[in-house]
């Protein structure tokens, strides 16, 4: 803590990661995406709001801003010079940089995460996962490290490479900044984020739903999978779920880009990540497109769901 009226010392991203001994091609790495990152709150700022005229491989519509996050990340990446394979939610197949593995990463990114949320001015974000080597279709277990970047009324990154969860804020001159080191997840808390329509839960999630709503939990969904995450982070209780649906078994979010990155930082910061019936850093992903139901945040309300989840479906 600084002394009343002292600026405290800012410890900023790059020299965290020095400090923690990180190996050096992943702070390049990390540095890079967070440089990426300036240019993307920028774009979202201040950019073009309206369609891009294009879908992704789900379908979705894509924004201009969609779009145009994905190439500033990709150029970011690709001209790092330590990156083999990428893959984005927004491009249909893995895109090869270096058929040099050995000492490089392969990244899995989601570069504006709740696109739909731009146009009504909520809070959007960028979820990254990083592999050692150049396979990207392996379990989330083997990640080294994980990030997101959270574009809300400040822009701050949560980032693990394996110890811990820290949050580092932007400052004026656009350098990221420690701000919360040891993230921590409690076991239980009575916060809820529920994704999908309610009239498609199926049994057992109408049933762990209406056991949180007795219990007297407060809901607090916004709808952008990255604030959402954030919240149970930063208030270190609550869960979040986007579960299997009628009609959509395995629920909408994406395991390479959305579920193993935050799957990781939750596990990091003690918490859980379930697809209702496994864990989701277990999950083999036969292809980049690959989806999973999730339950995530606090332990015991991940136990809880896969208890209603064996018991009612
Ligand atoms: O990209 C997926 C996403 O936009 C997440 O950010 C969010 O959690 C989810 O979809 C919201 O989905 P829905 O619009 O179905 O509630
Ligand atoms: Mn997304």
């Amino acid at each position: 803590m600084a002394e009343p009226g002292k600026t405290p010392f800012q410890v900023d991203l790059r020299r965290y990661l020095r400090e923690q001994d990180e190996d050096r091609n992943l702070t390049r790495l990390i540095c890079e995406i967070a440089e990426a990152s300036k240019y993307i709150v920028n774009s979202i700022r201040t950019g073009d709001l309206g369609v891009a005229g294009t879908s992704n491989l789900y379908g979705e519509q894509q924004l201009a801003l969609d779009v145009l996050s994905d190439r500033i990340l990709r150029k970011r990446l690709a001209h790092s010079g330590v990156v083999a394979n990428i893959a984005s939610e927004e491009s249909p197949e893995i895109l090869p940089i270096s058929p040099d593995c050995e000492g490089k990463f392969s990244v899995a990114y989601d570069p504006l995460d709740g696109s739909s949320l731009v146009d009504v001015n909520l809070a959007v974000g960028t979820i990254v996962s990083i592999y050692e080597g150049c396979d990207l279709l392996q379990p989330g277990r083997n990640q080294v490290a994980a990030l997101y970047i959270l574009y809300g009324p400040r822009t701050t990154m949560v980032l693990s490479t394996g110890n811990g969860v820290h949050e580092f804020a932007m400052n004026k001159l656009m350098e990221y900044t420690l701000t919360r080191e040891n993230i921590t997840v409690e076991s239980s808390g009575s916060i809820y984020s529920p994704g999908g329509q309610r009239n498609k839960y199926t049994s057992g999630v109408e049933k762990f739903v209406g056991q949180l709503e007795e219990n007297g939990s407060k809901l607090r969904y916004s709808g952008g999978f990255v604030p959402d995450i954030n919240q149970i982070l930063m208030k270190g209780k609550g869960i979040f779920f986007y579960p299997h649906l009628q009609g959509a078994p395995d629920g909408k979010l994406r395991v390479l880009f959305e579920l193993n990155p935050m799957a990781y930082l939750i596990e990091q910061a003690g918490g859980a990540a379930s697809t209702g019936r496994e864990r989701i850093l277990d999950l083999t992903p036969e292809g980049i497109e690959a989806r999973a139901p999730v339950f995530i945040g606090s332990k015991e309300l991940v136990a809880k769901a896969e208890e209603y989840v064996a018991a009612h479906g």
